[in-house]
């Protein structure tokens, strides 16, 4: 990518390999998931988007801005035990909601579905307090997550098997900040 590597700007130099999704269809795409969304809101009171921290962080606020219905933000820390590009399913509560969500639309705001297994915990464990509805939205999907039976309603985009970073997506905390999602090199995680 020399000459037009899009990290460029923000810092980085030869780390990715590719731009998978630029920053105008990711915002193109969110509005669509958020009118989405708001479509198919029927509770008297704003959806509770639960963001699952850290990743999720730059996709909940474009959506909640894009949302054209009011909503009301709750923010969630898990760790899932496993090595650093894959999950285990084994899941912390590191930080927890803030408020009760029972009798409310819960729709959880995640960046990825992997394996699917950290979502599949968290659903039974939001799911046992009593809301009235949960829905997910996820911005990408790997192949894998077909593995998992899951109830996710609203999906951005399906991905290949490969290591993205980018808009909120992380390897070793680095490259969250980028405005677009894009390949990590080979060359970073060999
Ligand atoms: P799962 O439990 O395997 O679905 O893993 C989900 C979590 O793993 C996501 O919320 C991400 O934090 C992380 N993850 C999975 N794939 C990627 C990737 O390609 N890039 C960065 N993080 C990823
Ligand atoms: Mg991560």
């Amino acid at each position: 990518m020399e000459g037009t590597d899009p990290a460029a700007p923000h810092g980085y130099g030869g780390e990715l390999s590719a731009l998978l999704i630029d920053a105008p269809t990711l915002a193109a795409k969110i509005g669509q998931l958020a009118a989405a969304v708001a479509a198919d809101h029927d509770n008297e009171r704003p959806p509770l988007l639960v963001c699952v921290l850290k990743g999720a962080v730059l996709f909940m606020t474009d959506f909640a801005r894009a949302l054209p219905i009011p909503s009301e933000m709750e923010f969630m820390a898990v760790s899932s035990y496993g090595s650093a590009t894959s999950s285990s399913g084994v899941v912390r509560i590191l930080k927890d909601l803030d408020s009760d969500i029972s009798g409310r639309r819960v729709v959880i705001v995640e960046d990825i579905i992997d394996s699917g297994l950290t979502l599949s915990w968290l659903l039974k464990n939001l799911e046992s307090r009593g809301p009235a509805q949960i829905d997910v939205v996820a911005l990408l999907r790997k192949p894998e997550a077909v593995k998992v039976p899951l109830q996710v309603g609203y999906i951005g985009f399906d991905i290949p098997t490969e290591f993205v970073v980018g808009y909120g997506l992380d390897y070793a905390e680095r490259y969250r900040d980028l405005p677009f999602v894009g390949l990590l090199a080979e060359h970073m995680y060999r």
